[in-house]
């Protein structure tokens, strides 16, 4: 790129400011990953330096999810009330808080109080992220862009599996929590170049603000575009989020809620935060165990650039349809791995390589759809609040799982386990093909037209 192009991106001149500014927005993801990431390692630990309650060990662990459940409940609203600009402030002030509060924790109570607070801001970023980006985004690159998030979430993931390795030697967990500090401050800075999203600006009546943005982010059709986002403004009723009970809108509902559990209850998390336990169960030692987490979170990150790529070439459903029956195939094999006699050797290996191709699968649908999809079939007025709906019922499976993933391991076995895993797949299957619209290449406002003809999205 020639130092030319590089200040006009940073001016904001032509089609790649939007690069920018959906890359900064992305940071979320990047938190929202980190910070998820973080507290494998750091609780190890965490366990030498306090006493604590069994009860209070879960909640250091799964409170992030519990508190990104009730961060996910208000950043809806939120989102649509204070502007989706001023709630990623929020979010990173928040993460900065909630991290720092963690990293000099003197007492279990002040701990647990900074990881529920850097849960709520998990919450926060997990909307706005994708949300963001998905405004902001011309709808012939929106898939790609808004799945940036996602790439960011991978790859917060995976930087977590390098942070703690970095600081594992010295048993340094406060160094561990802290360094989300980082991303947080930079996230907080990135704000001044992100303008507002034009939807939420004219939906608030800012309509030559909301001119102006899509100008900068537009290298032409920005007239047409703010005609069909007046039109759809126009045909709002005034109830806001009540509508999100009205009939109309069930589908889109049924569509997002069933995303978000289908997500977590095919058991994407039992591995990427139980990876190394599982690994080691197969004959792999601690090390081995580790290295092949990092390759787990490598190829998850990899994949989800495949996902970008393809996401608005061969649309949504597909790499759905494809990423979840790879799971469900994969899944099986897993059941039946565990399930036979004698895991070392040649049948670890085979558990190995279907683990990663089971993240793989996980990371060119579900993953990346899941996110995109809701930020897409939403209408405009209540965008935010069923985003927020639609992400606490995530955030409720997904702590549901990793709470009873040991439980269950315990009782019935790896392999019933990864079997169960395997059925939910399936069902999400079809579920999938059943229900998930088709919105490549779609304005976000032709997709909230269909809905109100009830028009099925999947035709
Ligand atoms: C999910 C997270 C998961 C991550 C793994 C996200 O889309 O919501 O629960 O940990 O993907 O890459």
């Amino acid at each position: 790129m020639s130092t030319a192009t590089i200040r006009n991106v940073l001016r904001g001149d032509g089609d790649r400011f939007v690069y920018v500014v959906s890359a900064l927005a992305a940071l979320n993801g990047l938190l929202f990953g980190f910070d998820t990431g973080i507290i494998s390692g750091a609780f190890l630990f965490i366990q030498d330096s306090f006493v604590m309650s069994p009860l209070v060990e879960g909640i250091i662990v799964s409170g992030a999810m519990a508190g990104a459940a009730a961060g996910a409940a208000v950043g809806g609203q939120l989102a649509d009330r204070l502007g989706r600009r001023r709630l990623i402030l929020i979010a990173a002030i928040v993460f900065f808080v909630g991290s720092f509060t963690m990293a000099v924790a003197p007492t279990v109570p002040v701990l647990v109080a900074g990881r529920l607070i850097d849960g709520v801001a998990i919450g926060f970023a997990s909307i706005v992220g994708p949300l963001y980006i998905s405004e902001i985004a011309p709808p012939h690159i929106r898939g790609g862009l808004t799945s940036l998030n996602q790439l960011m979430v991978t790859t917060g993931i995976l930087l977590s599996y390098f942070v703690n390795y970095a600081f594992a030697d010295a048993g340094a967990w406060r160094w561990m929590l802290g360094a989300g500090m980082v991303p947080a401050v930079v996230l907080a800075i990135g704000i001044l170049k992100m303008p507002e999203s034009p939807r939420w600006l004219f939906e608030h009546g800012r309509n030559d603000e909301a001119r102006a943005v899509l100008k900068r982010t537009r290298s032409s059709g920005v007239e047409q575009e703010l005609d069909e986002i007046e039109e759809t403004v126009e045909t709002q009723s005034e109830t806001g989020v009540r509508d999100l009970l009205a009939p109309w809108l069930r589908p889109a509902l049924v569509v997002g809620l069933g995303l978000a559990v289908f997500q977590q209850i095919t058991g994407i998390n039992a591995v990427i935060y139980y990876a190394p336990t599982i690994l080691e169960s197969t004959g792999l030692g601690s090390v081995a165990s580790i290295l092949a987490t990092v390759g787990i979170g490598t190829i998850n990150v990899v994949m989800t650039v495949v996902a970008i790529m393809l996401v608005d070439r061969v649309g949504r459903r597909r790499l759905l349809l494809v990423g979840v029956g790879g799971m469900v195939a994969t899944l099986a094999v897993l059941g039946t791995v565990f399930y036979l006699p004698g895991l070392g050797g040649g049948l670890g290996i085979i558990a190995t390589i279907s683990l990663m191709l089971f993240v793989s699968f996980f990371a060119i649908g579900l993953g990346p759809v899941f996110w995109l999809l809701i930020s897409e079939i939403y209408p405009l007025s209540v965008r935010g609040s069923a985003m927020g709906v639609v992400t606490v019922a995530n955030w409720g499976a997904n702590l549901l799982v990793s709470l009873t993933f040991p439980v269950l391991t315990d009782g019935v076995g790896t392999s019933a386990t990864f079997w169960l895993f395997g059925l939910c797949s399936l069902v999400g299957l079809l579920f999938v093909y059943r229900y998930v619209p088709e919105t490549k290449g779609r304005t976000l406002e032709a997709i909230e037209d269909d809905l109100r003809q009830n028009i099925s999205l999947a035709d």
